[in-house]
């Protein structure tokens, strides 16, 4: 029977173990998850998502406020137009986090950052290169672009010195974005590295609509692995979403796929971002506490639990300070939901918004609990305490049972 470790993800020359640990903002894929990917010889992404955010709690940088006292006066203002990011104090923060990351790696494997097209912040190309050049230069391995079709983005890294050396891949739910994504590079002569395709049991965004229950995985790899094939093009293809046991991915890779990407199983490791008593409810959770919903102000599908927090609060947007979501005109739909709330409640200290949700903030303070499909498999990777509590899992544990376990079984911690 044959499982993980019997297959390598090639990169060239270079051998790794096909097991790469998704991007999930904000965050919740810490560093430190990625390097025991990286230290157990496969792939962690970090994630860029609110990277200003993430370096204030990391170095002590004080970028959140600095932002926020550019335009204090904006706040009670719902023309955001003019809330725009220092593009030099995002590359610091880039640089930091990604810095911090480069330097502690050890091991055989590779650290990637995810990056998502959705956060536009005000000036999309702008900022988008800005986090890209300045991931390049902290020396990252290599960059996951989700979340949006990302048409133009290795257009924005051409001039890089490291455009033809970084790993660069993308991540598509369809043949048909990836056929589309190729023509509309092909000029730049450079295929991505590798093609993540999500099938929707993932967490995070789906790039699927509403009805994502009639899409599976299976389906769509065997899509892209005969479009590739047509094109006679070789590019590792990397499977994700909703892969729960080692015999699952052993599946994928039988199928074809040169690796597989996986998050939910890492969410209630150590080594996860999400506060302890957050990684407790993604181990209580039900099938029935899980919803696909429209919250999202970027317009696509996401993955949450119900009993999250942040669904339902109807707190002022906070784009001063955060405002990742902003488009290029300054707009996000929240804005817009919250507006209309105040006018119809005026005399109300607190509204309500029912229909989306403050996405930057909410994420920031891990109040909107995204999460996979098999979510409410978790508490059977795990064993219950005295005090009824899950027992929290090793990165490296739950890294290795992919690796290493077949027969549909997962290995219980000691
Ligand atoms: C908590 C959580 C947050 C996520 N955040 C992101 C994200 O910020 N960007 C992204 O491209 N994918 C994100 N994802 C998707 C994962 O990177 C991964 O591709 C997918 O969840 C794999 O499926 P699995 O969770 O069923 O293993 C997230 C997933 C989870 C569980």
């Amino acid at each position: 029977m044959k499982r993980v470790d019997d297959f390598r993800l090639l990169f060239g020359k270079q051998e790794l173990v096909p097991i790469v640990i998704g991007g999930m903002g904000v965050d919740i894929s810490t560093v430190e998850l990625a390097l025991e990917a990286a230290r157990l010889g496969g792939i962690g992404n970090i994630s860029d998502a609110m990277v200003q955010t993430v370096s204030d709690h990391r170095f002590d940088t004080k970028f959140v406020s600095q932002k926020l006292k550019q335009s204090p006066h904006n706040v009670a203002s719902s023309d955001k137009s003019s809330v725009k990011f220092c593009l030099g104090t995002l590359e610091e923060a880039t640089r930091n986090h990604v810095g911090q990351a480069m330097e502690a790696k050890r091991g055989d494997g590779l650290i990637f950052i995810n990056c998502m097209e959705k956060l536009t912040m005000n000036a999309p190309r702008e900022t988008l290169s800005m986090r890209l050049k300045a991931a390049l230069d902290a020396g990252i391995d290599g960059i996951t672009l989700s979340a949006g079709l990302h048409l133009g983005s290795f257009a924005l890294m051409e001039d890089h010195p490291r455009f033809r050396d970084a790993k660069l891949g993308i991540i598509v739910s369809s043949a048909r974005a990836l056929a589309m994504f190729l023509r509309k590079n092909a000029r730049l002569q450079r295929l991505p590295d590798y093609v993540v395709v999500e099938g929707p049991l993932a967490g995070g965004h789906l790039g699927f609509g509403l009805d994502w229950a009639q899409y599976d995985l299976r389906t769509i790899l065997d899509e892209v692995l005969a479009y590739l094939k047509s094109e006679h093009l070789d590019i590792p293809v990397i499977a994700a979403g909703g892969i729960f046991t080692g015999s699952d991915a052993t599946a994928f890779l039988e199928q074809g796929a040169a690796a597989v990407q996986v998050a939910t199983r890492f969410t209630v490791t150590h080594e996860c971002g999400l506060p302890e008593k957050v990684k407790q409810e993604y181990f209580k959770a039900s099938e029935a506490d899980i919803e696909v919903n429209l919250l999202s102000p970027t317009g696509y599908p996401m993955r949450m639990l119900k009993g999250s927090p942040g669904i339902g609060a109807g707190i002022r947007p906070n784009c001063e300070a955060y405002g990742y979501l902003l488009d290029a005109k300054g707009n996000c739909s929240y804005i817009d939901a919250y507006n209309r709330e105040v006018a119809l409640h005026p005399e109300a200290k607190k509204v309500s918004v029912k229909d989306k949700t403050c996405l930057c903030t909410h994420m920031r303070n891990f109040d909107i609990w995204t999460c996979g499909e098999t979510t409410w498999r978790l508490k059977d990777t795990t064993r219950r305490l005295a005090d009824g509590s899950y027992q929290l899992l090793s990165a490296e544990q739950v890294f290795h049972d992919y690796q290493f376990s077949t027969g549909g079984k997962i290995a219980l911690p000691d």
